[in-house]
């Protein structure tokens, strides 16, 4: 079988990684890749918004199946695209990808199908907006529609960074914006929660707890992630049901009313407030660094489980997993996620990689042989163990000894569950 791939991250890297591993695959594509990707895949450098030029490849290539990793192609339309053409795709199509493309059409969702969210309004102007706010209780969240690339979220503790953020929204600072949405602050704690779906049926693809902002301790701006850890303690078989039956399946019942089959990775960002989950957004893909974490946990060959999920064939699957702890640290960039240099050398010679221990490339590209980043995001390093605590320590000893004078990384990677 023949595989593409579309993206050019950490999460594309691990899955190339996870196709590779099988007997099944003949040839991969990463479309456009980076440096870890093209010691296992063919990096094919066409922009990954050109949906004809992927499209003319593809089938010059007779690529089998096509992978879709990040969102902005799925929300844009590129399943529908691919699928005219006959070519077999993995992700959701154009409607189903508005449950991460627009927080309106999933706050409407939720609202019809009765799935836990937190209580909102949808406003079209400053003026409302404000005059909401002078009345509101804080903290309050805001958000810009559409995508934002993991910022477009402000959480207010008062009316004067409320009235920011509704200013920054309407001038245009996540792209044209014609309302927003304000809606309850939710305290709890947040659980990533994934399924993979065929259209007709559907299985649990792990939990997993990502680390967005920069700093330790959880402090400072939103990052696309700072690492990630894997299954969630808050994981059990009682909340599971209830995240199935009260949030993923109404929700896939609304996409059937709508005409539209669910196929691809759904991830749904969850609050767990007092044993009761709430859905805080869905994404339509696999989460960045989340989909690092979780494919090395996996037992079941994968190329397995996405040509079942093609054929429609899921329900015969029994997915496996390794009862091990993953934790997924990322390698930044100085100065990331603001402004930061690229092109700078990574030696990733002669590292004592043990057995379970993966690094991901992302932000990296090679120049005259030598690997130089290439992003915020460089690379990430996970291992796989017993118990989360040396998990995180084997990843930090990889970083470590990597000592890249030009990057920062978190040490506190899943502080929660290790004491
Ligand atoms: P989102 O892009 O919607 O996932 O939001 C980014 C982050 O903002 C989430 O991971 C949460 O930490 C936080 N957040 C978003 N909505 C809420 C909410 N209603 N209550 C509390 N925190 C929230
Ligand atoms: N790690 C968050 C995301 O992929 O959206």
């Amino acid at each position: 079988m023949k595989v593409g791939v579309i993206g050019s991250g950490g999460r594309e890297h691990a899955l190339c990684f996870s196709l590779k591993s099988s007997n099944n695959i003949k040839q991969i594509y990463c479309f456009p890749g980076n440096a870890g990707t093209s010691s296992i895949a063919k990096n094919i450098n066409i922009n990954i918004n050109d949906f004809e030029k992927l499209k003319d490849f593809i089938i010059q290539n007779e690529i089998d199946i096509v992978i879709i990793g990040p969102e902005k192609p799925l929300v844009d339309g590129i399943v529908d695209y691919l699928e005219k053409f006959n070519i077999k795709v993995f992700g959701p199509n154009k409607i189903a990808s508005q449950l991460e493309g627009s927080k309106i059409f999933t706050k409407k969702l939720c609202e019809k199908y009765k799935i836990p969210t937190s209580k909102f309004g949808i406003f079209l102007n400053p003026k409302s907006a404000l005059s909401f706010l002078q009345n509101c209780n804080f903290p309050i969240v805001i958000k810009a529609d559409g995508l934002a690339a993991g910022k477009g979220v402000y959480i207010s503790e008062n009316y004067i960074e409320a009235s920011k953020a509704v200013k920054e929204i309407f001038d245009g600072k996540f792209g044209k914006a014609e309302n927003l949405l304000i809606e309850e602050f939710l305290k709890g704690e947040e659980m990533s929660f994934f399924i993979i779906s065929d259209g007709k049926s559907y299985k649990m693809f792990g939990t997993a707890q990502d680390h967005k902002r920069v700093f330790e301790g959880d402090q400072g701006k939103n990052t696309g992630g700072m690492g990630a850890y894997s299954p969630s303690r808050l994981e059990s078989e009682k909340l599971n049901k209830k995240i199935i039956n009260n949030i993923i399946e109404p929700t896939l019942k609304g996409l059937k009313d709508l005409n539209c089959e669910y196929k691809g990775f759904l991830y749904a960002g969850l609050m767990i407030v007092n044993g009761e989950p709430f859905l805080i957004e869905y994404n339509v893909r696999m989460g960045d660094p989340e989909c690092q974490t979780l494919l090395p946990k996996l037992k079941t060959d994968f190329s397995i489980i996405i040509k079942k999920s093609i054929e429609q064939e899921l329900h015969n699957l029994n997915i496996e997993w390794y009862e091990d702890k993953s934790i997924c640290v990322v390698l930044c960039s100085n100065g990331y996620p603001d402004t930061y240099k690229n092109n700078i050398e990574l030696n990733l010679k002669k590292l004592g990689l043990k057995k379970n221990q993966f690094i991901f490339h992302a932000g990296t590209k090679i120049v005259n042989n030598i690997v130089v980043s290439n992003g915020g995001r460089v690379l990430n390093v996970v291992t796989r163990s017993n118990d989360f605590k040396s998990a995180r320590e084997n990843s930090l000893k990889i970083l470590d000894e990597i000592n890249w004078n030009n990057g920062f990384y978190r040490r506190d990677i899943g502080y929660k569950v290790i004491q």
